[in-house]
Parts: structure tokens; C-alpha cells; sequence
């Protein structure tokens, strides 16, 4: 499974990529307005791509398809990187196949059903985002999405890599790997608490206390 930061935050895509934690980041508008402040968006996403090697993902703000697809045209200059992120809107929909049939990826964003997904990928997305964590809140298993969508994908030998998104724990993380979730993109305090479980910090709190016992103790040479 591959694991995407969302964020558009430099400081954490920096520790993230250095850690040698992901293989992508997915922005939206909302983490973009809250990390640019006076900085042009375009040079935040620049700064995004040159820093992680692999897709990053840039949404359009635009929702009429003619502009969809100018606005994504725009967004996949800034880098090799790119992958343009359209809403999933009937608009939007053709501005993907558009998009697609020019060579550019597309991850189709605010999917809420798998057949949303179906539909997304038969336009040409190159990912799909269903977004668990909304669906969770207003009380749906936003898990259920996952489940349908790999099995169709599944059916129709369907190469749409399945982008589970709008993750809030680890258990999220750990349940879209099991029912075979393609990406994971999570913002960064859900991927350090991947690393964590206290019974590794008491464990290694036991170990050096047992070895600062030895009378003389020395450590393994080189
Ligand atoms: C994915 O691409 C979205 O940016 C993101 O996962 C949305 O998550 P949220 O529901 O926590 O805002």
C-alpha cells in the first residue's frame, strides 16, 4: 500500500519525505488556503512537487468543465508530477476524459459511493478518492466504499488505483490495507501514530534499564 501525506504544509511533507514515510501527497483547496497565508498557491504546490518524488495531487477550483479543463491544463505544467484533482460533478466528469485523453493524471476527489467510483474510473481517473472519514461522521461505514469499490474494480480488471481518503486513525489505515485499498492518504499526525504502540516504548525502556545492569557493559564493535 502506498501512503500519501495530506497536506499542504512544507514543514511536515519535509519531516514525512526525510523519514522516508510516503510516496505522495494529495492538497486540497482547504489545506492550501491554510498554508499559503501570502504565498502564491502555485509556488506552495511547486515547492510540494520538487520535494516528494511521486504524484502530488492539485485540485481545481473551477466547476464548469471548460474551465475545469483549462485550470488542470495550467496545473499539470508546474511540474512532471502533478496529478490533477477534479470533484466528483457531471462537469467535472468530462473534464477528466478530457484530461486523461491529453496524458495527464487525474484523481477524481469527494467520491461518496463505489458506483461513484465506478463512474469515475470509466472516465479515465488515474485514482479515486472515497472519503471515509465524511461518511463516518454522518454515520455510514465509510469502509463499506472501499470493500464495494475493490471488488468492482476487481471484476473489471480496472487499473483506477483505489485512493482511500478522509483518514482520522490508524485503524482506518490498517482496514483499507485489509480489504486491499490501493493508496492511503492521511494527514501527518495519523501517519506518526502508525509508528507508535506504547508496548514498543515500554519494551525499550525495559531493555536499556536491564542493560545499564551490566557490571561493565560495552556495546558491539565495528
Ligand atoms: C483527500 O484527498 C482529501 O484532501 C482529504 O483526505 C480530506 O480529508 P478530510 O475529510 O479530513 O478533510
Amino acid at each position: 500500500m502506498k501512503f500519501f501525506l495530506d497536506t499542504a504544509d512544507l514543514g511536515e511533507i519535509r519531516w514525512a519525505e526525510q523519514a522516508g514515510l510516503i510516496d505522495g501527497v494529495t492538497t486540497n483547496p482547504t489545506l492550501i488556503a491554510k498554508s499559503a497565508g501570502d504565498v502564491d498557491p502555485t509556488d506552495i504546490l511547486k515547492e510540494i512537487c520538487s520535494l516528494v518524488d511521486g504524484p502530488i495531487s492539485a485540485e481545481v477550483v473551477a466547476v464548469e468543465t471548460e474551465e475545469m479543463y483549462t485550470e488542470g491544463k495550467a496545473l499539470a505544467q508546474l511540474a512532471d508530477n502533478i496529478v490533477v484533482k477534479i470533484p466528483m460533478i457531471e462537469d467535472g466528469l468530462v473534464a477528466v476524459r478530457r484530461l486523461s485523453a491529453d496524458g495527464i493524471r487525474v484523481n477524481v476527489t469527494l467520491c461518496f459511493s463505489s458506483v461513484q467510483c465506478l463512474v469515475a474510473a470509466k472516465a479515465g481517473a488515474a485514482y479515486v478518492s472515497p472519503f471515509l472519514g465524511r461518511l463516518d461522521d454522518i454515520g455510514h461505514d465509510g469502509m463499506d466504499v472501499i470493500r464495494e469499490t475493490r471488488a468492482i474494480f476487481d471484476n473489471y480488471d480496472i487499473e483506477t488505483e483505489l485512493l482511500a481518503a478522509s483518514i482520522r486513525h490508524p485503524r482506518h489505515v490498517t482496514e483499507a490495507a485489509l480489504l486491499g485499498a490501493d493508496v492511503a492518504t492521511m494527514p501527518a499526525p495519523v501517519l506518526r501514530k502508525l509508528l507508535l504502540h506504547p508496548l514498543t516504548d515500554r519494551g525499550l525502556d525495559r531493555f536499556l534499564s536491564d542493560w545499564s545492569k551490566i557490571a561493565h557493559p560495552s556495546k558491539v564493535e565495528v
